[in-house]
């Protein structure tokens, strides 16, 4: 962790337990210098970073002062458990792919982070050479569980974060959606209930109307992310069966969650004797030099089948992911081989060679460079745009910004405005069942900052404008 990080999480840790309070002011730059030993461009570095998260606010010429977003009188009271017996999401979220899928629409609602960034020639060389090769077409050690020296790689990158795993743990799929549909699959039955965070990725709720579960929601706590005595209460009051839960890098709102919360989760998952898919697929977009700990790290029974993918470092075209199965690894192969098979052996074969040379790190410290730098740009350029009671949603990791609008704005009647201008953003009605509140947005900040970006955003910023001046006005 860099110095600047780690002064940010202390002050941040002040913050949140309330020890400084909302406008109160920060120590200046060379006080706080003076306090923490640290040099004057660390704090400043700290405090900007505060900043972006939306912690701290900077007055012109007078310091830098706590927010008050996070001030514990402030914080919106959590909803509570809901039960779902009958999703109807796949329809809304096919108009929505389709809507934004042309080329002159702005790509900010997309969930991938611009194929700019993720073009690696280095890869597409790879890529070329294996082309011409017969045993590219005609190997069959791409089938069911995967190519061994690919799950080898995938085993050994476990390893590294402390993880002990054998090849035989993964199985490679077409994609993370697809480990996780058939984790799904192979742990439930139809009417069995499943544990979603209330706020999560659509494919989670696709999955669970294709699969015909029932589906209880627990909220997203203000500030950690995670509510604990929701999930408690959750697995005391049904007979919960599995979890889908997103707990790094969360899409679509940001957070990550704190080892101790995991830690706490896994004994839970234990307790309850409950299985967890976890969803995992934007992991290696952390910020700074510590990657966060899957849940995966904490499972001492084997209860968390952990899924992830290549293709939001490396792109669509390489959809290529897999499931630390375990013991399950054998009836997720049976699922697979009577649907989607395998990924593609070419594409097996190049992420071999790919991975094994060190190329992939390298990428990596790159893509993570740049969508540090267009998410504060973003963010910067919004909250000079955006209405004062627009609540921006920064976290330190990533390339989503979640925007709660005011409660009486709708996502969807936003999005339906901007996509007759051509421009795409995520309403929250793709995440979030009907049964909660809908004033929320997520935005795709991948892009490098250029005249048409600006101009969304500013198309964007008068909607919402719009809608504050017509209600404040009724
Ligand atoms: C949270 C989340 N999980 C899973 C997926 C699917 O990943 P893949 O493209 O590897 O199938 C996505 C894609 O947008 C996602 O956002």
């Amino acid at each position: 962790m860099y110095k600047s990080e780690q002064l940010a999480l202390n002050i941040r840790q002040l913050i949140e337990n309330g020890a400084w309070k909302a406008h109160s002011k920060l120590p200046s730059l060379r006080e706080q210098s003076q306090i923490s030993g640290y040099s004057l461009m660390t704090v400043l570095n700290a405090y900007q970073e505060l900043e972006a998260q939306g912690l701290v606010y900077a007055k012109q010429k007078s310091g830098f002062y706590v927010a008050e977003r996070l001030n514990q009188t402030e914080r919106p009271v959590p909803s509570s458990l809901s039960l779902n017996a009958h999703i109807q999401m796949n329809s809304l979220v096919f108009g929505y792919l389709k809507s934004i899928q042309s080329a002159d629409v702005s790509p900010l609602g997309s969930a991938f982070p611009n194929a700019e960034l993720l073009f690696n020639p280095k890869l597409m060389q790879i890529l070329a050479q294996h082309a011409k090769r017969k045993s590219s077409y005609f190997s069959h050690d791409h089938m069911p569980p995967g190519n061994y020296e690919l799950r080898t790689i995938i085993a050994n990158r476990y390893c590294l974060q402390g993880i002990p795993t054998h090849a035989n743990d993964i199985v490679i799929t077409s994609g993370a959606l697809d480990a996780l549909n058939l984790s799904l699959q192979a742990l439930t039955k139809p009417g069995d209930f499943i544990l979603l965070q209330e706020t999560i990725f659509y494919g989670a709720w696709q999955a669970a109307e294709r699969l015909g579960l029932q589906v209880i929601t627990i909220p997203e706590h203000p500030v950690s992310g995670f509510d604990l005595d929701s999930f408690e209460q959750a697995l005391k009051q049904y007979p919960i069966k599995v979890c889908w839960l997103m707990l790094n890098i969360h899409n679509p709102i940001g957070f990550s969650v704190r080892d101790e919360i995991k830690q706490r989760i896994a004994s839970l998952l234990e307790d309850y004797q409950v299985y967890l898919i976890e969803d995992d697929v934007y992991q290696e977009l952390y910020y700074g030099t510590q990657k966060p700990l899957p849940m995966k790290y904490f499972d001492r029974q084997q209860r968390v089948l952990h899924c992830a993918s290549f293709s939001k470092t490396l792109g669509s075209a390489v959809r290529v992911g897999w499931v630390y199965a375990g013991q399950f690894s054998n009836a997720i192969q049976h699922l697979q081989l009577m649907s989607t098979v395998s990924a593609s052996p070419l594409l097996q074969n190049t992420l071999v060679d790919f991975l094994s040379h060190h190329h992939y790190e390298k990428h990596l410290r790159q893509l993570r460079k740049q969508l540090e730098k267009h998410k504060k740009v973003f963010y910067q350029q919004l909250k000079q745009r955006l209405n004062p009671t627009c609540k921006i949603h920064y976290y330190s990791s990533g390339y989503f910004l979640w925007i709660e609008l005011p409660a009486y704005i709708d996502g969807y009647t936003i999005y339906q405005l901007l996509i007759q201008n051509k421009i795409g953003i995520a309403p929250s009605q793709l995440f979030r069942s009907e049964q909660v509140s809908q004033n929320f947005i997520r935005l795709n900040c991948s892009f490098a900052w250029n005249s048409d970006i600006a101009a969304a955003l500013d198309v964007l910023s008068e909607v919402i404008q719009q809608h504050i001046t017509q209600y404040t006005h009724a």
